[in-house]
């Protein structure tokens, strides 16, 4: 009688704190020429995916190569903005790791896309976020004979911005008036058309929460390879090339890089090599951080021990992290 009143019960409460919102997927945008069926494409997006342990996806946009050239960046972004939402496992929000003109991309995403899923980190990698007073290097092909043949008509006029995609970021600082009065891409996505400045570009692209930009110090394909930071030539000349700070779209902060930058959520990475040129070591280093999820996973396990009996013992309450 006596051991049967002893009545001991025991709560045993495990708690753990489920990856759920944590490990958002990211998506990999390539540069122009490229695309995600291409060795060099699949590997970058599967060696980042497995050191960052979540899911990448590399985007690709109508038939890859082809498309990046000659695809208006304006219809690329719209591929892109309807990918993103039909994208179920993005539906949480996603990361974005853009390759050169994959990053004007990208911007277009986070800026135009109505109904996208957020977007959390945006690591750049040599992106020609100011324009280009240069384009990319073709070689040799099809493509290049198309390619030059376009660029020899005036870059901006209606026809070859409509068939040239490059010429949607070409600047030419002493060709400023027809650059905003012709170009169809870079002037709107960085809100410099004074007549036509969009308060929603700025909202959503500072609502971002790290914002990397990656230089690459020996970067030949970009003119000035500054631009990956924002950087620029002074309207009117090919002179000394203006920081990211001493911008206007900066100072008047445009787009809410200034907003960004002021609250610590801009990073500015230089690294050596040429255009694109990232060694492992780097992607570990500067990428592959902010596609992680860095809140602490708590394991947080509570024990409820409550006895109840001869001795008459309180409940107990034990929590454990
Ligand atoms: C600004 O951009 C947003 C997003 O694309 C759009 O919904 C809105 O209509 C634009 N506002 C103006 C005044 O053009
Ligand atoms: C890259 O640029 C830096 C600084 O301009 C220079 O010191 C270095 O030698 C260059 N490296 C290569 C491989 O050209
Ligand atoms: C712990 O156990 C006591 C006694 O059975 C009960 O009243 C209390 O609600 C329990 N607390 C939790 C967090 O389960």
């Amino acid at each position: 009688m006596s051991s049967s009143l002893l009545i001991v019960t025991i709560f045993l409460l495990t708690v753990t704190a489920i990856p759920t919102s944590s490990s958002l997927p990211f998506i990999v945008l390539h540069g122009i020429g490229d695309q995600c069926s291409n060795k060099g494409m699949s590997e970058f997006t599967e060696l980042l995916s497995s050191w960052s342990q979540t899911a990448g996806y590399c985007i690709e946009i109508g038939n890859g190569a082809w498309d990046s050239w000659f695809m208006p960046l304006q219809e690329q972004t719209d591929v892109v903005c309807e990918k993103v939402k039909e994208m179920k496992e993005l539906s949480d929000g996603y990361n974005i790791v853009g390759l050169s003109q994959g990053n004007l991309i990208g911007r277009g995403v986070v800026e135009y896309c109505d109904g996208g899923p957020p977007v959390k980190n945006f690591i750049s990698m040599g992106g020609p976020h100011a324009g280009t007073a240069s384009v990319p290097l073709c070689g040799t092909g099809i493509f290049c004979i198309i390619a030059d043949a376009l660029i020899k008509f005036e870059i901006y006029t209606n026809y070859v911005q409509e068939h040239l995609a490059p010429s949607g970021y070409l600047k030419i600082p002493t060709d400023i008036d027809d650059y905003l009065d012709g170009c169809k891409f870079l002037p709107k996505l960085n809100n410099e058309l004074p007549m036509e400045k969009n308060g929603t570009y700025k909202e959503r692209f500072s609502s971002l929460e790290t914002l990397v930009l990656i230089m690459f110090e020996n970067d030949t394909v970009l003119i000035p390879k500054e631009t990956s930071w924002f950087g620029y030539y002074p309207d009117g000349s090919f002179g000394t090339v203006l920081s990211p700070q001493e911008t206007t779209l900066y100072k008047e902060d445009w787009i809410g890089l200034k907003t960004l930058d002021d609250a610590g959520r801009v990073k500015f990475l230089k690294l050596s090599g040429n255009h694109l040129a990232i060694s492992e070591s780097d992607m570990k280093k500067h990428i592959v951080p902010y596609l992680k999820d860095l809140t602490i996973q708590k394991k947080v396990k509570a024990i409820n021990l409550s006895t109840k009996g001869l001795h008459g013992n309180s409940p107990r309450k034990l929590i454990v992290q």
